[in-house]
């Protein structure tokens, strides 16, 4: 059967947990061990929207499994400046491809995508939805780095409109993670989601100071607020600057807290931080390739 990935909802935690222990088995190839387990497959990345660690680590998970990447590159050299439909892309790309990683501004998109694609599409952040291989690394990370048994995390920024929040969340209550919400109230988790995780029996509650929960968790998970996502640039200029995690705050922190951003950073948290126990965004974003390795090897039927 055609995997797709398009979201958490499609996966269940003994799913989950299988994927994240095949990421594991996949730590030394990332790391440079040889590997030929892909060779002769073709991915195909498709962004419509700006990355680095996403497409890269994609690319790199490929090519140190023996496989090969076509990219679709920018926008305005392809077929899409004159008007091609995204369906019509997704069409032709399958038949030159066996998988395509497709990130898009509008909510949906990769869902619609795989309705026209014969090969697996893997949905890598749709507009302000969903970014499941983003969930599946932070699941590692903290898997790697911390521990799920007791988790208590705060997911801490823009989560009206960060997808990886969205993603993550949601499959934190799988773990039954103790959840606490931290970000403008401008900015909450909506409704519906929260809706969601509730229905799901998760504990979550929220507030708007970062001081409040410093102490009290085992993970932070900052985010960026998303300037792009903003109808109106004022709105996002009052929102700026909302948070910032500096060496001063931390001074409250458990000894075993682990900070984490799916990065980039703009300014919500100091540089200075990067030098202390608490920092593992740079660690967070090398799991991105034993992570997209193992789902490559699922979705190309080689594991
Ligand atoms: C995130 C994204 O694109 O949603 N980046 C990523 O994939 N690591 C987070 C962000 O852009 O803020």
């Amino acid at each position: 059967m055609l995997r797709h990935i398009i979201s958490m909802r499609d996966f269940s935690r003994d799913e989950i947990d299988i994927i994240l222990a095949k990421a594991k088995e996949f730590e030394p190839i990332a790391r440079g061990k040889e590997s030929n387990l892909l060779s002769g497959k073709i991915l195909a990345t498709l962004f419509y929207e700006p990355s680095t660690r996403t497409r890269l680590s994609f690319e790199t998970a490929m090519k140190r499994l023996g496989g090969k990447v076509i990219d679709l590159g920018s926008i305005e050299s392809s077929s899409v400046a004159k008007g091609e439909s995204l369906a019509d892309t997704i069409r032709v790309i399958g038949n030159y491809a066996d998988a395509i990683v497709l990130r898009h501004p509008r909510e949906g998109a990769a869902r619609m995508a795989a309705d026209y694609s014969n090969v697996p599409v893997i949905n890598a952040g749709d507009g302000a939805g969903h970014h499941p291989t983003q969930t599946l690394l932070d699941l590692y990370t903290i898997m790697r780095e911390s521990s799920f048994s007791g988790l208590r995390i705060a997911l801490v920024g823009d989560l009206k409109y960060g997808r990886t929040v969205h993603s993550l969340a949601y499959a934190l209550s799988m773990y039954h993670a103790d959840m606490t919400l931290v970000s403008p109230r401008q900015l909450q988790m909506p409704e519906v989601i929260k809706k969601d995780l509730k229905k799901q029996g998760a504990s979550i509650r929220e507030t708007t100071s970062i001081e409040e929960v410093v102490s009290d968790v085992d993970v932070l998970y900052v985010t960026r607020i998303q300037k792009e996502r903003f109808p109106d640039p004022a709105e996002y200029q009052k929102m700026a600057g909302s948070y910032r995690i500096t060496g001063e705050l931390l001074e409250k922190a458990r000894d075993n807290l682990i900070i984490m951003h799916p990065l980039p950073r703009v300014d919500e948290i100091d540089p200075a931080v990067d030098r202390t126990k608490y920092a593992r965004y740079f660690q967070q974003s090398f799991y991105g390739v034993p992570v997209r390795m193992a789902l490559l090897a699922m979705a190309m039927e080689a594991a």
